[in-house]
């Protein structure tokens, strides 16, 4: 039985050949069921586009690169699962364009640090991070609280997003602008169709500066919602997932 490798061994093309064979099952096996599947990620209750305020946070959050330190992915592990929570779901990033699941954590998983602690907190620790966490070495963002938001920017951030595939509608991309001052403050006219755009979305002033729409406040709006928008009391996968 062995002696017949010979055949394969000592041709090397036709050992090639072969190998590429093997490969190319394996190869078929996987890419095969993604013609026949309508979509790879599992629709899931709750999951909405980011607010304009919420997206201008996540696109400081890019812009200063917290993912180098920071993931946004909680592995199907008991020991991430018991420090950070349900493991996260695809749905959950199917709006965040690029993705900001990372590969290196030097602070914490970040995937679900909404609600984990106050506004004044986050706004604490980014001004000065060792003024909560002695040891920590995450570096200082004091200049997000003095840098102003142009809500006039707004639309062309959802603009952006829907050119590649997020479902903001013309209606939100009109009231861009408008939606990103009502985040500010509860007491805005327009905080039902606000509320009604974005459900779940929190609105108040982040950075304790209410005369000012801040940097601070966007990525403080950004990291109270991540991993909020799925109820996991009430979360079921669907039928077929199971
Ligand atoms: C050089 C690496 C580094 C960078 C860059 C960095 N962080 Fe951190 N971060 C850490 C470390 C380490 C900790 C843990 C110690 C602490 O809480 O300060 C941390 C903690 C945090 C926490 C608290 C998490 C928890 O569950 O306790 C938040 C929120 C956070 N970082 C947000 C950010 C944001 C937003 C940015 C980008 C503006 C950022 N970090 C950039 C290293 C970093």
């Amino acid at each position: 039985m062995l002696d017949r490798h010979d055949i394969l061994e000592k041709r090397g093309l036709l050992l090639t050949v072969a190998i590429l064979v093997v490969v190319s099952i394996g190869g078929i096996i996987e890419i095969a069921p993604l013609f026949y599947l309508e979509s790879t990620i599992e629709r899931v209750q709750g999951v909405r586009p980011y607010s304009p305020l919420e997206l201008a946070g996540r696109n400081v959050y890019v812009r200063e690169g917290c993912y180098t330190c920071h993931s946004q992915m909680i592995r199907p592990l008991r020991d991430e699962v018991e420090r950070y929570g349900h493991y996260s779901l695809a749905a959950e990033s199917m709006y965040d364009h690029p993705f900001q699941w990372g590969s290196k954590r030097t602070g914490p998983d970040l995937a679900r640090v909404g609600g984990k602690y106050s506004d004044a907190w986050h706004v604490e620790h980014m001004i000065d991070p060792r003024a909560l966490v002695p040891e920590s070495v995450m570096p200082p963002y004091k200049f997000l609280a003095s840098s102003i938001i142009d809500p006039d920017d707004a639309p062309e951030w959802l603009k952006a997003n829907r050119a590649v595939g997020v479902p903001y509608t013309d209606e939100m991309i009109e009231n861009a602008a408008a939606d990103l001052k009502t985040q500010h403050d509860p007491f805005a006219a327009d905080f039902d169709n606000f509320v009604a755009r974005y459900p779940k979305a929190h609105v108040r002033d982040f950075d304790g500066n209410p005369g000012a729409i801040t940097e601070m406040d966007a990525l403080i709006s950004y990291l109270q919602v991540l991993g909020t928008m799925v109820d996991f009391s009430v979360y079921e996968p669907e039928e077929n997932y199971r």
